[in-house]
């Protein structure tokens, strides 16, 4: 596999929530704190963490919704933080998403034909009577009938409603989804439908996913790869396999542990928000070290870095290395 995406060192800085109503001295904290990912091409690649981890900041900043501070977001050779507007549209075309919310980002006065149509439009693509032909074809593929094109989407159920959102980000070709817990919304019996489908997209078309979800057991189903993410810095990256099987870093085997639990209250974590205000008190030592049953003085006083502790797998973790 050869590689179709790389972010180096990427910050996206975001201003802290004030209390004041005029905040003459805003301050700032790391959303992305230099996070390094590389994605290869066909494959599947999982940002797993807590709500408010930083996910969402990482996907955004590939898709150009976030201007980062610093780092490059590497796309075929290309870094495209450096590109112009017109220079970036055909990577626009390349890169689609596909978010968790169906009921907002489905414009309910428009059919699903032409919700589908929106991208062909803005990029010129199969003008006039090959439109329809090509919504159709759209349509088909993610398991929906061509008659549903002149429906509107709250007709359909909250999984069609998700079908149809991918049926769009299919429609321009593109290389490469940012599915942004693209299932979390659905029940289990569905998202295990639409994670088939989604794997089946992927073979026909050679789609690579960044696929982002709070859910470990969800993305220990569909991913090649994992990046565990706790306050916008990467606790723990491998293969699937490395992640949910043999876990090394304390905060990756709480969230493995959260999903062996039986009590299907805790299975998620989205009921669990950490305060990325908090991250000042964390520029010295570890992220983790308030929270983890493991940590020394070296983890309150020293950063650890993240680094290899069998091939391809590394841990930021003091304890993972003894
Ligand atoms: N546009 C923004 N302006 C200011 N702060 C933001 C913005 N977007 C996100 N944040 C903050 O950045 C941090 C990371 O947010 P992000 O949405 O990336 O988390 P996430 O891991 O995707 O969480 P969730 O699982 O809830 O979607 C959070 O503290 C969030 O409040
Ligand atoms: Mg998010």
């Amino acid at each position: 596999m050869s590689e179709l995406i790389e972010v180096n060192d990427l910050v996206v800085r975001f201003k802290k929530k004030s209390s004041r109503l005029i905040n003459l001295r805003p301050e700032y904290f790391n959303a992305s704190d230099h996070i390094n990912l590389k994605i290869e091409r066909g494959e599947t690649f999982g940002l797993v963490g807590e709500s408010g981890s930083g996910k969402s900041t990482i996907g955004k900043a590939i898709l150009g919704y976030h201007r980062p501070s610093s780092g490059n977001i590497i796309y075929e050779g290309q870094d495209l933080l450096t590109l112009k507007k017109a220079e970036l549209k055909p990577y626009q075309k390349k890169i689609q998403s596909v978010f968790q919310d169906p009921y907002s980002s489905l414009d309910p006065t428009m059919t699903v034909k032409e919700i589908i149509s929106e991208p062909l439009e803005i990029h010129g693509l199969y003008p006039g009577a090959a439109r329809k032909e090509r919504v159709a074809e759209l349509l088909k593929a993610v398991g929906l009938s061509p008659d549903d094109m002149n429906r509107y989407p709250s007709e359909f159920s909250g999984g069609q409603k998700q079908r149809i959102s991918i049926a769009r980000a299919l429609a321009v070709d593109p290389e490469f989804i940012v599915c942004d817990e693209a299932i979390s919304a659905l029940d289990v019996s569905l998202q295990a439908q639409i994670v088939f489908m989604l794997r089946k997209l992927q073979e026909e078309r050679g789609l690579t996913y960044l696929f982002i979800s709070h859910q470990l057991n969800v993305v220990e189903k569909i991913c090649d790869h994992i990046a565990v993410l706790y306050l916008g810095s990467i606790m723990e990256i491998g293969t699937s396999s490395d992640i949910c099987r043999t876990p090394s870093h304390p905060y990756t085997k709480m969230l493995m542990a959260s999903i062996l639990e039986p009590d299907p209250r805790v299975h998620s974590l989205d009921n669990i928000s950490i305060d990325n205000g908090d991250q000042k008190h964390f520029e010295n030592c570890c992220k983790f070290c308030n929270r983890c049953p493991y940590a020394t003085e070296k983890c309150k006083k020293e950063v650890p870095e993240l680094v290899e502790i069998a091939p391809g797998h590394k841990a930021a973790c003091f304890y993972s290395r003894e």
